[in-house]
């Protein structure tokens, strides 16, 4: 028996475009996309011979088919014809759930990434991509981390270069919102302001903090906004102590500030976490 180990990186949607419905009942997206040092961690036993289980530190996760990770683990055998003699997965959980960090896709990719290694790479880091994307949307981009442009479902990537040296503060308050139900809202309410990720993309080229943050664009924040004034609370304090950008991630509900120092980032926690509980520093991965 052999135990796999790797890092689940959580994500964060420095612009997120929604374009239209399409036939299959999803959404075209465009989005850049950004990996942060939030990880869960994945243990993978190969080879126990049992039938196949999963367990997670934390309760309210699903410990069977369900799981993403387990669901990344038979698309793999399938694609590949590998056989692992009874596989245990185990995940100890760090990222939030139901926050727009894509925990559950990280968990997935994490898997891919880890069964791909210990089968030598039968497939290349985008080919593993394009397989995630029949696990989940955002699976494609966790394989790939780093930061990039995402399009179609999420499956359509295209890395960019390096976020620039920053701390990123991220905070879940404590409710959580429905993903196919703002997408339901969004296809019926006319969207206000879109994202340049054009400008973005150029900043990232000139590795120009201010201009990144300046330029945060999420479609979903202002529908999330309406109904949880809170995520104003939160975006006021990051403001107030020194983020350059603040905004909501995926369809939430986590917000994050980019900040320039460690310092930064430290005070707004202290700020936030007599009422967070789940408030984070991370890095850009
Ligand atoms: O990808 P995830 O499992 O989070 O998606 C949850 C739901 O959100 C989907 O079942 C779908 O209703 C909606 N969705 C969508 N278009 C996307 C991603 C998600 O309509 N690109």
């Amino acid at each position: 028996m052999v135990t796999l180990f790797e890092g689940a990186f959580a994500k964060l949607n420095l612009t997120l475009d929604v374009l239209g419905k399409r036939e299959d009942g999803y959404h075209d997206i465009k989005s850049i996309m950004q990996a942060v040092s939030i990880r869960d961690d994945i243990e993978i036993d190969i080879g126990t011979g049992l039938p196949w289980s999963l367990s997670c530190d934390k309760e309210d996760v699903p410990t069977d088919q369900r799981n993403l990770a387990w669901k990344a683990a038979e698309v793999f055998c399938d694609a590949t014809g590998k056989d692992p003699d009874g596989l245990a997965i185990r995940i100890t959980k760090r990222i939030p759930m139901e926050a727009g960090l894509a925990g559950g896709s990280a968990d997935a990719a994490a898997v891919l990434r880890a069964l791909n290694k210990h089968y030598d790479s039968p497939l290349s880091i985008l080919a593993l991509a394009e397989l995630g994307a029949r696990v989940g949307s955002d699976v494609p981009f966790c394989v790939l981390c780093g930061t990039a442009m995402a399009e179609g479902r999420g499956e359509r990537l295209r890395k960019l270069p390096d976020m620039p040296d920053c701390f990123f503060v991220v905070c879940k308050p404590e409710f959580s919102s429905s993903t196919p139900e703002l997408y339901r809202q969004i296809d019926e309410s006319v969207i206000g302001k879109r994202p340049d990720h054009q400008a973005v993309e150029s900043a990232l080229i000139a590795g120009d903090l201010g201009k990144i943050a300046e330029n945060l664009c999420n479609v979903f924040d202002p529908l999330v906004t309406k109904d949880h004034l809170e995520i104003n609370y939160i975006k006021s304090i990051y403001n107030s102590y020194g983020s350059v950008g603040q905004q909501m991630t995926g369809s939430g509900s986590a917000v994050f500030a980019i900040v320039e120092s460690f310092e930064y980032a430290a005070v707004i926690c202290n700020m936030l976490k007599d009422n967070y509980p789940q408030v984070y520093i991370c890095k850009p991965v």
